[in-house]
């Protein structure tokens, strides 16, 4: 399939267009590098052996990605570009309304303009905010509790409206949970910019000597141990979830929403516990107080996704600590510049 990939340089990007390329699709990537460097894409090619268009163009200007709508036709995109801090979004909202919906709207203009109708989605658990239970179905509420957040279901709205006002838009959202681990090659994997601001990346880097310590933001939950708990998913596995979800665009699926998680939950401990076990590293920490809009527990129902893609995650817990080790300790301080 033809396909343009927006935010292809970056962390989720990059493993998929490994995914991608070994299945002989023909890509375009657009991205801006405000956040990912361009050896990633140097390096797909490596792992994969295959060729890809890259364009550093920025979604928030719309003269520059009408010429690759021009330059070539599509068939589907799938749309990563996005900023994604918590924290950063609280403090600069209007960066994060302006890039992440600007981007999408004329992303989304020129695919109207240009016929391109099928676009998968990457949103996020976040929209669920802190769940009435778990684990999380589709048709739980949405609850946006900061900036980031707003900004997924915003789009999610704008992409659904698209698709009800022309009836052959395909829109597949994927509401990913936690991604974490790298490309078993150690030549692709989540490179934060500054201080990480999520716990996979954080404890690596206290691994491999960056950091001190690791804050653990709470140890009084009301959980099996008292830290928070997540549905951490191995990015290859989110990856192929991309895969199956372009297998459903010929079956016209209108408008859809999945859940992309494993369905089981690991507590801070959890994730130490285990990383210390295949990096054979001591993970030094600190109980510190809880972070500001952090919930005691988030995992996800996986059913929708296995029933109607015919997918399902894969990786356990040691495969993605074995595979971040194995990126860190290869790659100390992420990507050269
Ligand atoms: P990332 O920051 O590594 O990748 C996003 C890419 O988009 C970067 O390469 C960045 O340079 C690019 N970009 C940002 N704004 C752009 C713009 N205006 N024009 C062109 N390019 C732009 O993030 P990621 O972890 O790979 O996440 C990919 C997508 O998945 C994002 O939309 C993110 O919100 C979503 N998501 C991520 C997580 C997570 O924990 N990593 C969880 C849920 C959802
Ligand atoms: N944690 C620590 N110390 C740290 C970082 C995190 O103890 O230094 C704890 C958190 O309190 C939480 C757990 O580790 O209990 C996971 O935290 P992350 O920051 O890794 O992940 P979140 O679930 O808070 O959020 C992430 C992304 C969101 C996304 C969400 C679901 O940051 O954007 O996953 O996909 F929406």
């Amino acid at each position: 399939m033809k396909i343009l990939m927006t935010g292809g340089a970056g962390y989720i990007g990059s493993h998929t267009l490994v995914e991608l390329l070994n299945e002989n699709h023909e890509i375009t990537v657009v991205d801006n590098l405000s956040n990912s460097k361009i050896e990633s894409i140097k390096r797909v090619k490596v792992i994969t052996g295959k060729d890809l268009i890259f364009k550093q163009i920025d979604l928030c200007d719309i003269n520059g990605l009408e010429k690759v709508f021009q330059e070539k036709s599509y068939e589907a995109v799938i749309h990563f570009a996005g900023l994604k801090a918590v924290g950063e979004s609280v403090q600069k909202p209007l960066l994060y309304y302006y890039n992440n919906i600007t981007g999408t709207i004329n992303l989304c203009r020129m695919m109207t303009k240009y016929d391109v109708k099928n676009i998968v989605f990457s949103s996020s658990a976040t929209v669920y905010g802190n769940p009435v239970s778990v684990p999380i179905t589709e048709d739980f509420p949405i609850n946006t509790v900061n900036p980031y957040g707003t900004t997924k279901y915003i789009i999610e709205m704008i992409l659904k409206d698209i698709q009800i006002a022309d009836q052959s838009w395909n829109v597949l959202v994927l509401r990913y949970f936690n991604p974490v681990g790298a490309h078993e090659s150690g030549l692709i994997g989540e490179d934060p910019n500054g201080i990480p601001n999520n716990l996979m990346p954080y404890i690596s880097q206290v691994a491999v000597g960056r950091l001190p310590y690791l804050n653990i933001y709470g140890n009084d939950y009301p959980t099996k141990d008292g830290t928070g708990i997540r549905d951490y998913i191995h990015v290859v596995d989110l990856a192929k979830g991309h895969l199956k979800a372009l297998d459903k665009l010929p079956k016209k699926p209108g408008y859809c929403i999945y859940n992309l998680g494993t369905g089981k939950g690991y507590s801070v401990y959890d994730m130490v516990n285990t990383f210390e076990k295949w990096s054979q590293c001591k993970i030094p920490y600190k109980i510190v107080g809880r972070r500001d809009g952090d919930i005691a527990e988030c995992y996800a129902d996986p059913g929708k996704a296995n029933r109607e893609l015919g997918w399902e995650a894969k990786l356990n817990l040691d495969d993605m600590c074995r595979d971040t080790w194995n990126w860190q300790n290869s790659n100390p301080n992420g990507y050269p510049d």
